[in-house]
């Protein structure tokens, strides 16, 4: 486990999902973390769980500027310093295509995925320049390719891993490092809260999605928030002092390849443009392999 003994965090999106996961692990890990998010219910009894010396809520939702400076400013007046930001907070974004978008849900995307990325980390310079820091920000595997998001969130994702190496070049000269992190497929309630479906649901559909969704990265398992927590917490220790400017895929192997390279029953696309089924080819190649033993 990363040691964050002494250090003080601020995560946003820290209600649910993947910023929970946060949570948990960079208070074991020995950090005090300010949680941000809309969901203040759910927030208030972060701090009663963990005890509000080692835990504060603060209301921040993440699209409204003086609110998202504000939780930034809240990590030394509560507990001395700001010393890791995990800009993290998100949502599915508009679900349509290029030909059909509404532009501005195009804006409300791009405010809610990129903006916040950008403007958390400026506000978080002032409280870090002086002795250096740990900025993470939580792209997606969406960012490398098509068809795991819609498109506007896509691009935003891409934006926050692009814009985390270019801000990691910025700020290196106060020694302040800037990760990307792109999870993969991730058990959590963002699926159910991007349909639409009341929060209550999407928590329940988050459980639905660890049970059936194994089958869908060659590592054989669903994703946990716990499986982005770690590498974030890994990221905000000063064992990872030498990395800044880097995208790290924590995606159980999902972009390593098409689903045929990683799971024998799935059909080869250039066989099946040649009508081979995956039995035939199989047939193929123990009569090849059998040819080759004389
Ligand atoms: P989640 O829905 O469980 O958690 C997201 C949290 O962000 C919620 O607590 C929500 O209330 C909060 N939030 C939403 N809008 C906000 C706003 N305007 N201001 C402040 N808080 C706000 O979802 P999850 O999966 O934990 O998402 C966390 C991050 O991970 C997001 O940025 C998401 O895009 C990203 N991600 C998730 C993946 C997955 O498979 N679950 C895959 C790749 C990236």
């Amino acid at each position: 486990m990363a040691d964050l003994k002494g250090k003080v965090a601020v995560i946003t999106g820290a209600a649910s999902g993947i910023g929970l996961a946060g949570v948990e692990t960079f208070i074991a890990a020995g950090a005090k973390v300010i949680a941000g998010d809309i969901q203040d219910e759910k927030g208030r009894a972060l701090e009663t769980r963990f005890g509000k010396d080692k835990l504060r809520f603060v209301h921040c939702d993440v699209t409204n500027m003086d609110e998202l400076k504000a939780i930034m400013d809240a990590a030394p007046a509560a507990f001395g310093s700001l010393d890791i930001v995990w800009n993290n907070a998100g949502h599915g974004g508009t679900p349509t295509s290029v030909e059909e978008l509404d532009l501005d849900g195009f804006d409300a995307t791009i405010n809610l995925l990129l903006k916040q990325v950008f403007a958390g980390t400026k506000f978080a310079i002032p409280h870090m320049k002086a002795k250096g820091g740990s900025i993470i920000n939580t792209s997606s595997i969406s960012a490398v390719s098509a068809g795991y998001a819609p498109i506007t969130y896509s691009v935003a994702k891409k934006g926050v891993a692009h814009f985390s190496k270019l801000a990691a070049a910025e700020l290196s000269k106060y020694k302040i490092r800037v990760n990307a992190i792109l999870p993969g497929f991730i058990a959590t309630s963002i699926f159910g809260a991007s349909l639409g479906l009341p929060r209550e649901v999407a928590d329940q559909m988050a459980e639905m999605l660890a049970q059936a969704g194994g089958k869908m990265q060659p590592i054989g398992r669903v994703g946990r928030g716990a499986d982005i927590a770690e590498m974030a917490a890994f990221l905000a220790s000063d064992a990872a002092g030498f990395i800044t400017g880097g995208e790290f895929l924590v995606d159980g192997g999902m972009t390593v390849g098409p689903r045929h390279s990683w799971d024998e029953t799935a059909a080869s696309p250039v066989l099946e443009s040649l009508g081979i089924s995956p039995e035939q080819a199989e047939q193929m190649r123990l009569a090849q392999q059998a040819a080759a033993k004389g």
